[in-house]
């Protein structure tokens, strides 16, 4: 068959199934399963695609139509730049998410970098934000945090497909459990999301994001109590907590920071305008 008769296929399939922006995600669904690069599409349109890749690319068509995310589907996904890998144990990053990378490194910058500045990501889930960081600052060193086994070995591929495994490390635990020394950001995105609301999310969140990177608890804040809780024992003189939150959470989280002595500074909205990362410190 030819690549555009194929996307034509495609488009068709996904605006059957309602699908908004169809023509986009047939064109990066079918360009991607193809390992073709869009200037080769849009030079020679007609190309040739043999049979059993455009199995491959309907099949995957038929379950994009029937919910299951893009990136899921590919197995990947673009967050900040960095090329990760994603798994049914790991959430897929955000752009949302950009948010909480940007305050971490406005809150690093002005460190000295030469004395090596160390950074704890609290369920780092792809590495998604600890691998952004240490994008952005060459001299940081990371520790990813996780509950699951599983999340952390993607991580640890995602570092290495990314060149930055020399300044990432990985340790299994929950929370703060077991975990040694002291580090200038803790950083985390936690679960938010309160059990009883999980039923009622889009499905393509519902079904194919792991639960244990959605559920917060009763109230969707369980995860920032816990880390409130024990987050200024870990920090180094002048380090700094930066969480990212749930819409409307603003305020209560506040609340639980503040009763660990940890103060609100800096803040970050999405591209949306919610607010979405919150900057903690020990004083002021
Ligand atoms: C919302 S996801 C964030 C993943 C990634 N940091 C990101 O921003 O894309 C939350 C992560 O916290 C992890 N997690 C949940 N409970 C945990 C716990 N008690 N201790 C450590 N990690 C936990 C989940 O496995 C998941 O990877």
């Amino acid at each position: 068959m030819r690549l555009d008769t194929l996307l034509a296929h495609v488009r068709q399939v996904l605006a059957n199934a309602g699908i908004a922006d169809h023509r986009s995600e047939a064109r990066k669904l079918t360009l991607e399963t193809l390992s073709i690069e869009p200037s080769s599409w849009l030079s020679d349109p007609d190309q040739a695609v043999d049979e059993a890749m455009c199995r491959t690319v309907m099949e995957r068509a038929n379950r994009l139509a029937e919910g299951v995310p893009l990136h899921r589907l590919l197995g990947w996904r673009e967050f900040h730049g960095l090329h990760l890998r994603l798994s049914a144990e790991t959430l897929e990053p955000r752009d949302d998410t950009e948010a909480l990378v940007e305050l971490g490194v406005a809150a690093l910058r002005g460190h000295d970098e030469r004395e090596g500045v160390r950074i704890l990501d609290l369920g780092t889930g792809t590495g998604a934000v600890a691998l952004a960081l240490l994008a952005e600052l060459p001299e940081a060193h990371a520790l990813g945090v996780d509950l699951s086994e599983e999340a952390l070995r993607i991580a640890e591929r995602n570092a290495a497909i990314n060149k930055l495994e020399r300044r990432f490390s990985t340790q299994q635990a929950d929370w703060f459990d077991g975990l040694d020394g002291l580090f200038d950001l803790i950083v985390s995105n936690p679960p938010y999301i309160e059990s009883n609301a999980i039923e009622e999310l889009d499905r393509t969140v519902r079904d194919h994001d792991p639960h244990l990177a959605l559920d917060g608890g009763v109230d969707g804040l369980a995860a920032y109590r816990a880390i409130a809780a024990e987050a200024a024992a870990y920090l180094r003189p002048g380090g700094v907590v930066a969480v990212e939150i749930g819409r409307g959470q603003a305020d209560d989280v506040e609340h639980i920071f503040a009763k660990s002595g940890l103060h609100r500074g800096d803040i970050r909205r999405d591209m949306n305008g919610i607010l979405r990362a919150l900057l903690f410190k020990t004083s002021g």
